[in-house]
């Protein structure tokens, strides 16, 4: 034996992947310590390829006789003995030439468990990443795109084909600082997890929201080769965030206004009783000229008071079965007497058996009154009419108070219950009135709905269940 056939020989030995020899009907001519150690027989023992893989041998066998001539790698499971299973790469290479004889073929078969769990794991990350709804990226070491899941493309508005090789900022919405993505770098770039909140741009300009994971992918020597970004759409969230910031701002705006309605009222009263006493008084016609748009100005600032007041402190009301009918009769007696309406008629249609529901008469009186004086001012001068009607739901009694006034404009119809927001003149409006009535009704467990045609009237729907959100 020469120098390089020992080296063969024993290379042969010592190999991991079984190896076997075997002619055209199976009979072992060489094999490897591996081929024989699996099934626990010595190699002189090992006559056949059957005495050496058993069944698997068998049909290694009747595969090679089906294919004659062809070499060729076969994934399968191979089975060494009963309950010693793995799945195996077999590679079957024709040594002889086809017309020398006997016919002599190597065998080996690697086994593939590891490469198997790795592809495994692959696939169901795959799975995992394909099906999930939270928006997945990689990116190489540099930051660049390598990969990105169906709900990132989703989330993003961008294909796949337009993100892979490019750098995330694509989607940079500008709202953050420089400092702020630097630390990011800074922590992904050392090996560690970020964790936070980025708010980013969708292809069409549009602003996300999202939580994101950045975990660097380490190599065996720890060194970075990427990164994987795991987001969760929290835009929603965020939405309902700001719904409740504002909300919260709402109810502070209510403490508020009591605290001023309060410590401006008191002051504002003896003002009040000043200027009446000083009117009365003076022979200046001059001064007495100047009290009287003194006390314009502060009828003004005391209607704004009342407002606030009334809004401020429903639970001083008491609440009591109602009819409401009852109320929306008091609220007309005080709207329709006066010289401001007598040019408009009055229809009103009220149902009769109207079942009583718990409210603050008071406070309903307030938002009838608001509503209808609402109607009355945009009736303007001319002939008009208000219709007033009441009517029994399902659930819920509808009053409706429907004017052929002149119409809300449509850039403004989201705006008449904010706080404020008039189209008055100086001094004739407050805009507050909606603002107040909405708060009371949905304090009702109700709603007010509009509808408005410019030039033709307005609509509004007050509804109160009748089984409302105040007890008795
Ligand atoms: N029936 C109506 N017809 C036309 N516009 C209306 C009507 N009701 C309310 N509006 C609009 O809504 C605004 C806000 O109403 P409101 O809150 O009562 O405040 P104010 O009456 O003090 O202006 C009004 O200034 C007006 O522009
Ligand atoms: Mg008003």
């Amino acid at each position: 034996m020469t120098l390089a056939d020992a080296t063969f020989r024993k290379i042969f030995e010592l190999h991991s992947d079984a190896i076997i020899v075997i002619d055209g009907d199976g009979v072992v001519v060489e094999c490897n310590p591996a081929a024989c150690k699996r099934r626990k027989i010595p190699r002189t023992a090992v006559r056949t390829i059957r005495d050496a893989w058993g069944a698997s041998g068998d049909e290694l066998l009747a595969r090679m006789i089906a294919h004659d001539d062809t070499s060729g790698t076969i994934r399968t499971t191979f089975i060494f003995s009963p309950g010693d299973t793995i799945p195996a790469e077999l590679r079957i290479v024709r040594i002889t030439d086809p017309a020398e004889e006997p016919r002599l073929f190597l065998v080996t078969v690697k086994d593939i468990s590891e490469q198997r769990k790795i592809e495994l794991d692959l696939l169901r990350f795959s799975e995992v990443t394909l099906h999930t709804v939270n928006p997945i990226q990689i990116t190489d070491a540099n930051g660049k795109i390598i990969y990105v899941n169906p709900a990132y493309e989703r989330i993003s508005g961008y294909s796949k084909e337009e993100l892979i090789g490019r750098n995330p900022n694509l989607l940079k919405s500008g709202m953050h600082s420089r400092e702020f993505w630097e630390k990011i770098w800074t922590r992904i770039l050392s090996g560690e997890e970020w964790v936070g909140q980025l708010q980013n741009r969708r292809k069409d300009g549009s602003v996300f929201h999202s939580e994101v994971v950045i975990s660097p992918i380490l190599d065996e020597s720890a060194t970075v080769i990427g990164f994987v970004g795991a987001h969760r759409d929290i835009t929603e969230q965020k939405q309902l965030e700001k719904q409740l910031v504002r909300s919260q701002k709402m109810e502070t705006f209510g403490t508020l206004a009591a605290g001023i309605a309060h410590e401006v009222g008191n002051p504002l009263t003896s003002i009040s009783s000043i200027v009446q006493v000083i009117q009365r008084t003076t022979k200046d016609e001059f001064a007495r000229e100047k009290l009287e748009l003194v006390k314009n100005q502060i009828n003004r600032i005391t209607k704004i008071i009342r407002e606030l007041v009334d809004f401020s402190r429903p639970s001083a009301y008491e609440i009591k079965k109602t009819d409401v009918n009852n109320v929306m009769r008091d609220a007309l007696n005080i709207v329709q007497y006066g010289k401001k309406v007598q040019h408009i008629t009055f229809k009103v249609q009220l149902y009769d058996d109207l079942p009583h529901i718990a409210v603050v008469s008071d406070q309903l009186v307030q938002v009838f009154l608001n509503i209808l004086m609402n109607a009355v001012d945009a009736c303007g001068t001319g002939q008009h009419a208000i219709g007033v009607t009441s009517r029994l739901c399902d659930k819920s009694i509808e009053i409706v108070i429907r004017d052929d006034g002149r119409g809300i404009e449509k850039e403004d119809m989201e705006k008449i219950f904010d706080p404020f927001f008039t189209t008055k003149e100086v001094g004739k409006g407050t805009g507050l009135g909606l603002w107040v009535s909405l708060g009371i009704v949905k304090n009702f467990g109700g709603d007010i709905q509009v509808s408005s045609e410019v030039g033709l009237g307005t609509k509004f729907t007050i509804s109160l269940p009748l089984k409302g959100s105040l007890h008795e």
